[in-house]
């Protein structure tokens, strides 16, 4: 793979102190790109010094959202070590999100190397500061130049870096969300479960309207009953009703996500009862009147584990237990920034370190 090495004299500033990070405001001095073409498949992949890109007003992307992204993270160790969290399941992620989208499928392996090289390359801007990390960013859209409704022939596939403290300003700190029963983020048979921009682009105005009335974000309801829990839109959502962890099923609507598979696993592991099932929203809040609902937490690479404190529902706000993060929220970000941070055994693999 050609590398062109960004000039001492080029680099960027480093941002401030990693815990004024915030979440995907700075980026690193590299990228790493290819192009793809019906002649040649995909093809030219490269590192260069970061840069902004061109393209034709056309540009298929910018028109019809032929896009799809990941979101995954390297981590510095304890003992100064980069590590990277399942990358190869964020990359097979990336594909079967591509393929949904009808963008011509990559080698995974091969962007699984550029992705390492540009990682170590770059590897100083992955913060020191334990409960930040360098999110990696791989991105691919549509760039025929053309107006007609169909898959374009011609595509960019790039990584990008950023350093990065917490997703929320609330920090690990409980969050207010809002359930959402007038819209939805998508529905069965269409494209929720794949990583694609314009699943985002379909909650925020949700996301607005909750800000607006005091709450972070938005719990979606199912589209065709809008009775069923779906997820967060920034992240999978788990409820903890008298002693039984329910996540909503993967039906097609919601993100199959990294750190929902990692949760479910640590639960198992634990012998914590943990069920994929449909989860009625009249469920939760009758639990939450008569004092079963015990815990409420969202997991998302970029959120990590994120206990709920309240949710709001037809106008009426809940308290989640006592509102503060419950013990086993506690517990699993505990365990998993451990795994990230290379603290602790890893018995599944799922850490890689990569600098050695
Ligand atoms: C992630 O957790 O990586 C996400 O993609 C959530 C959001 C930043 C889009």
């Amino acid at each position: 793979m050609k590398i062109i090495e960004v000039e001492a004299t080029k680099r960027k500033p480093k941002p401030p102190a990693d815990t004024q990070l915030g979440f995907g405001r700075y980026f690193s001095d590299h990228m790493m790109l290819m192009e793809f073409s019906p002649d040649k498949g995909w093809h030219d992949a490269r590192i260069e010094p970061y840069h902004k890109l061109t393209f034709d007003p056309a540009c298929m992307a910018l028109h019809y959202a032929q896009q799809v992204f990941d979101g995954l993270k390297a981590y510095r160790g304890a003992d100064g070590g980069i590590r990277l969290f399942r990358y190869r399941d964020h990359l097979e992620r990336l594909h079967a999100s591509a393929k949904r989208v009808c963008i011509p499928e990559f080698d995974v392996d091969k962007v699984a190397d550029a992705l390492k090289h540009l990682v170590l390359l770059d590897r100083h801007w992955v913060p020191k500061t334990e409960g930040c990390s360098l999110y990696i960013r791989p991105n691919i859209i549509a760039t025929d130049p053309f107006l007609g409704v169909r898959p374009s022939e011609n595509y960019l596939f790039y990584i990008i870096l950023s350093p990065v403290g917490a997703y929320y300003p609330e920090g690990f700190n409980p969050v207010r969300i809002q359930v959402n029963d007038t819209m939805v983020r998508a529905v069965e048979g269409g494209i929720g479960e794949a990583k694609a921009g314009a699943n985002y682009v379909a909650s925020l105005l949700g996301q607005v309207q909750a800000k607006a009335a005091g709450f972070t974000q938005v719990l979606w309801l199912d589209a065709s009953e809008r009775r069923y829990v779906e997820e967060v839109g920034t992240m999978n959502i788990f409820f903890k009703i008298d002693g039984e962890v329910i996540t909503a099923p993967l039906r097609g609507s919601i993100l199959p996500g990294v750190t929902r598979r990692s949760t479910i696993q640590l639960l198992k592991d634990w012998d914590v009862p943990v069920s994929e099932r449909r989860l009625a929203i009249d469920e939760i809040v009758d639990a939450a009147r008569n004092e079963r609902l015990e815990e409420v937490f969202g997991t998302g690479t970029a959120a990590v584990i994120s206990p709920v404190g309240h949710f709001n529902y037809k106008g009426e706000t809940f308290a989640v237990g006592d509102g503060l993060t419950g013990k086993l929220s506690q517990r699993l970000f505990d365990h998993l920034t451990a795994l990230q941070y290379g603290k602790v055994e890893d018995p599944h693999g799922w850490v890689e370190r990569i600098d050695l």
